[in-house]
């Protein structure tokens, strides 16, 4: 056995109204005037949070947006100076940690994440922005968060839709884990881990979206997504969703949604052991159809017909999937992956390469 491990670098908090020590762990990061980074929708829900936090909430920007266009970080981070914080608290999930990121990535103070999201993004170096309409991404340690809050009661404002789809998008980052470059045995602890709270956490969320025991399988999945994604990377299921949602317009949780099984049937042949280990976690005996099922049973959508994707489109997909995928278990070629875009299209059930 030969590997090499880093631990992400973000101090975990995780339970029912964890969001109440932000306090007491922004004290101990040394600060003393947050700013909080929220939604208009969900400035309502943490009213509490920020009256635990007295004097020391110097600042509240509740104007995040989805894919944190530029103009939105960057009037945070005007307000963030204007009022002389020192530390980034981003309550919400993606968007709003980017706005987060944003802030860190300029100042270099704390950032303090309280996810009530499995979107994972607060433990990767990955920070992005909406520029026009590219989404401008890069990478730097920096902007991990430095302390991640996890809490459950949070997460009950989430719809079942918005849940399922965000943690289908969480699954994709742990399955992607199984077969990525640079697969570790502690990868594949979070991944496998990952996979059983999802499933099980999902089921559960979306049957009673109050159900406080499933929100957290959710969030410590999302949790272990991030390690993943940090740890090990991602192949051809992410690449081929960033493909449909900068040249397609397709949102990210849809393009996992749907593409989850087609990409997991893409490697069913070329990684054995990832495949025996994803079918151990999902209790299934086919990786790809265990995941097709489960989309099916969490109501998540199902083709690319569906999203609103041409099927005139899918020739320039392949061809963009093949030119930005570094790495994946069975090489890319595009008429392999035009094929399995047209089962994707067209909704079915995923048939091996
Ligand atoms: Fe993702």
């Amino acid at each position: 056995m030969q590997f090499n491990y880093s631990p992400v670098p973000s101090k975990v908090v995780f339970g029912e109204n964890a969001a109440l020590s932000l306090k007491d762990e922004a004290l101990a990061l040394g600060a003393e005037r947050v700013l909080i980074a929220c939604t208009q929708g969900m400035r309502a829900r943490i009213s509490h949070v920020i009256d635990a936090l007295g004097d020391m909430c110097v600042a509240v920007y509740a104007g995040a947006e989805p894919h944190c266009p530029q103009a939105v970080a960057m009037a945070a981070l005007d307000l963030f100076k204007e009022k002389n914080c020192d530390i980034v608290v981003a309550i919400g999930g993606g968007s709003t940690i980017g706005i987060g990121k944003a802030i860190t990535l300029r100042t270099d103070a704390p950032l303090i994440v309280v996810a009530t999201t499995p979107c994972g993004s607060e433990s990767t170096p990955i920070y992005g922005m909406l520029i026009g309409n590219h989404k401008k991404t890069g990478r730097d340690a920096k902007v991990i968060a430095r302390t991640s809050i996890y809490d459950p009661v949070l997460s009950t404002s989430m719809s079942a839709h918005h849940t399922a789809t965000i943690g289908m998008n969480s699954l994709a980052h742990c399955v992607e884990a199984l077969y990525a470059q640079v697969t570790s045995p502690i990868s594949d602890l979070y991944a496998v881990t990952g996979i059983k709270a999802l499933v099980s956490g999902l089921k559960g969320s979306i049957a009673d979206g109050d159900d406080l025991a499933a929100r957290a399988q959710v969030l410590y999945g999302g949790m272990l997504s991030g390690y993943c994604v940090t740890l090990a990377g991602i192949a051809i299921h992410h690449k081929l969703c960033h493909v449909l949602g900068g040249h397609h317009g397709i949102p990210h949780g849809e393009s996992n949604s749907v593409v989850l099984p087609y990409a997991v049937a893409y490697n069913e042949t070329a990684a054995p052991e990832a495949m025996e280990k994803i079918m151990a976690a999902m209790g299934t005996t086919s990786a790809s159809g265990g995941i097709f099922d489960f989309a099916t049973e969490i109501n998540v959508p199902k083709s690319l017909k569906e999203l609103g994707m041409r099927e005139a489109d899918l020739d320039i997909a392949a061809e963009e999937t093949v030119k930005t995928t570094p790495y994946n278990p069975k090489p890319v070629d595009v008429k392999s992956v035009r094929e399995m875009l047209q089962q994707a299209y067209e909704g079915m059930r995923p048939h091996p390469f």
